[in-house]
């Protein structure tokens, strides 16, 4: 039994919340904050689609929006056999509000895979160059 597997199944439980009509791609998202509590997301659409926000984002905002700082570790879950990644916007918020951090990819079929923001967020901006 890994660390990260109750976050997982939190990730995976909240996919099924996800608003998808359009694109029939549910993605659940587990933030762990260092406190130790959880935030979940899934991913929202909507008909304009431009206004469709991810997983991670909808987990990150809930948690900034509780007043919640400093996170250790996201869980992202989806149903491909190739694990999903965070999209660039996500990988943008994750560095902001996470920095470098254990991202805990996952399918349904219980395939996992752990990497680190700065893996595959490299050069990234932020406010060390304002
Ligand atoms: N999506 C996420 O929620 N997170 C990801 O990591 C990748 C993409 C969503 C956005 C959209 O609702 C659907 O997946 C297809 O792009």
């Amino acid at each position: 039994m890994s660390d990260y597997d109750k976050l997982v199944a939190a990730a995976k439980a909240v996919r099924e919340n996800a608003h998808a009509p359009y694109s029939n791609f549910r993605v659940g998202a587990a933030l762990r904050a260092k406190s130790g509590r959880v935030f979940t997301g899934c991913n929202v659409e909507n008909s304009t689609y431009g206004l469709t926000v991810c997983a991670e984002r909808v987990a990150i905002f809930k948690a900034i929006s509780e007043g919640e700082r400093g996170f250790d570790a996201i869980a992202v879950s989806a149903d491909t056999d190739t694990l999903t990644p965070p999209c660039g916007a996500c990988r943008q918020l994750i560095w902001e509000f996470c920095g470098d951090v254990d991202i805990i990819l996952s399918n349904l079929k219980g395939k996992t895979e752990v990497v680190r923001t700065k893996v595959i967020f490299p050069r990234p901006f932020d406010s060390s160059f304002l």
